[in-house]
């Protein structure tokens, strides 16, 4: 399991008394967060994922498209994240899956043009069916399809809302159709289809994600000294009340780097609101040891760094060097290094006053994977609960599609003039 240390936090960190005061608040937090979940309320509906997404269904529709090498996501934020983070986290070959989230024509081009497209399923995800980056992209990917000579209606898998134009679509060309759960927003729907169509794909174990998840589920409990994504959450919300009003996600493992693209949209997204949240940032060990360290450990005393690693590995063992200087190399592995540098760097920065936390998870599988993923929702929807402020919603996420669209139809619109203004005081 994540580990009952999973946040840890030494001087300076947050004083044993308040943590006790703040885990009433916690037990009234969670008595919320039980009681939207028991109800299906939208937001909380999505810690209900492990139990209520059917991999069966998956399994079912992604069945005629399990053959093709490789998988191009056409979808952006919450409908991409999740799914990228775990092909990159379990995949072999994380390179099977292309994500095309971002509408810069460069990049759409230089990747259709990397891929064999008559062995490439197309995953198309958005729950509202009508953002423009995920239809324009579409349209894009389905005349590169036509171009090639490939029945794209072969080939592709659609995860959408009840209603939009995504919909229609999908329902006029008869597509293999996935729902997007009730009450779940994008950000939070990493453990449904919107997440594991791609991984289905590609054969992994989205069982095991979904076991992870429901092993996180279990351990939600009314005492941040019982429950670790608790424990991290009301860590995270103490120190963001101490000035730490950025936190650096650190994970000591490649194959998590995406994870923190997710971490990233949830906690920004989620919590960024009524003048408050924590601004994410990314960063990877030991990599960033060498550049973001330096302003970590003596920049603004503003930060949390949030330290994740695995407590297992396959290791590859560092040949025996035949230089005197290099001796203190012999006999070790690659992963005796990176822990050692995980230690090193934890412990540099309450030396320096700096707050870290822990996140340790068992090993790099679907499991541990899933449970981080459920740990990390949970622990955002009780910050979320903690600050007051609406966890669920994305009202400037929203202005910005509106604005996109009303822009690209000449329409005048609230957000428009907004534009207009702005052109005004260039
Ligand atoms: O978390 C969110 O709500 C957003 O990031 C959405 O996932 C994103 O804007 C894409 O929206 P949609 O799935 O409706 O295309």
């Amino acid at each position: 399991d994540i580990g009952a240390a999973l946040a840890s936090a030494a001087d300076p960190g947050v004083e044993r008394a308040a943590l006790d005061d703040l885990d009433e608040r916690v037990a009234d937090a969670h008595e919320r967060i039980e009681r939207g979940r028991a109800e299906g309320e939208f937001g909380y509906a999505a810690l209900n994922l492990p139990e209520t997404t059917d991999a069966d269904e998956i399994r079912d529709a992604v069945a005629p498209v399990t053959d093709a090498e490789s998988v191009v996501t056409v979808g952006i934020g919450g409908s991409a994240l999740g799914a990228r983070t775990v092909t990159e986290a379990l995949a072999d070959d994380p390179g099977r899956h292309v994500v095309l989230d971002n509408v810069d024509p460069e990049h759409v081009e230089r990747t259709l043009a990397g891929l064999s497209l008559a062995d490439t399923a197309i995953n198309v995800v958005s729950r509202s069916g009508t953002t423009a980056e995920t239809l324009a992209n579409f349209l894009v990917v389905r005349a590169a399809y036509e171009d090639a000579g490939v029945d794209w209606t072969e080939r592709i898998v659609v995860t959408t809302g009840e209603s939009g134009p995504l919909r229609a679509l999908a329902d006029e060309h008869g597509l293999p159709t996935l729902p997007v759960p009730e009450g779940v927003p994008g950000r939070f729907s990493a453990l449904s289809a919107v997440g594991l169509v791609p991984p289905a794909i590609l054969g992994l174990d989205i069982e095991g994600l979904l076991a992870g998840g429901r092993a996180a589920a279990d351990d939600l409990a009314p005492s941040l000294y019982d429950s670790p994504a608790y424990a991290y959450g009301a860590m995270c919300y103490a120190l963001e009340e101490e000035g730490a009003s950025v936190n650096a996600f650190m994970p000591y493992a490649e194959r998590l780097e995406s994870f923190g693209e997710w971490f990233a949209q949830l906690w920004a997204e989620s919590l960024g609101k009524d003048g408050r949240g924590q601004t994410p940032a990314r960063a990877l060990g030991a990599t960033d040891q060498h550049s973001q360290l330096q302003l970590y450990r003596a920049g603004p005393r503003d930060k949390v760094v949030t330290f994740v690693r695995p407590r297992e590995r396959a290791d590859v063992a560092i040949p025996d060097p035949d230089h005197d200087d290099l001796s203190y190399l012999s006999g070790t592995d690659l992963g005796d290094l990176i822990d050692a540098e995980y230690e090193a760097t934890v412990a540099s920065l309450p030396a320096a006053d700096r707050p870290a936390l822990e996140v340790e998870i068992d090993r790099l599988d679907a499991r541990s994977v899933g449970e981080l993923l459920y740990a990390m929702e949970a622990a955002c929807v009780l910050v979320g609960e903690l600050a007051g402020v609406e966890t669920f919603t994305q009202p400037a996420v929203e202005w910005g599609k509106n604005a996109t669209r009303a822009l690209v139809r000449g329409e005048e619109t609230e957000e428009t003039a907004v534009v207009d203004d702005r052109e005004r005081l260039r």
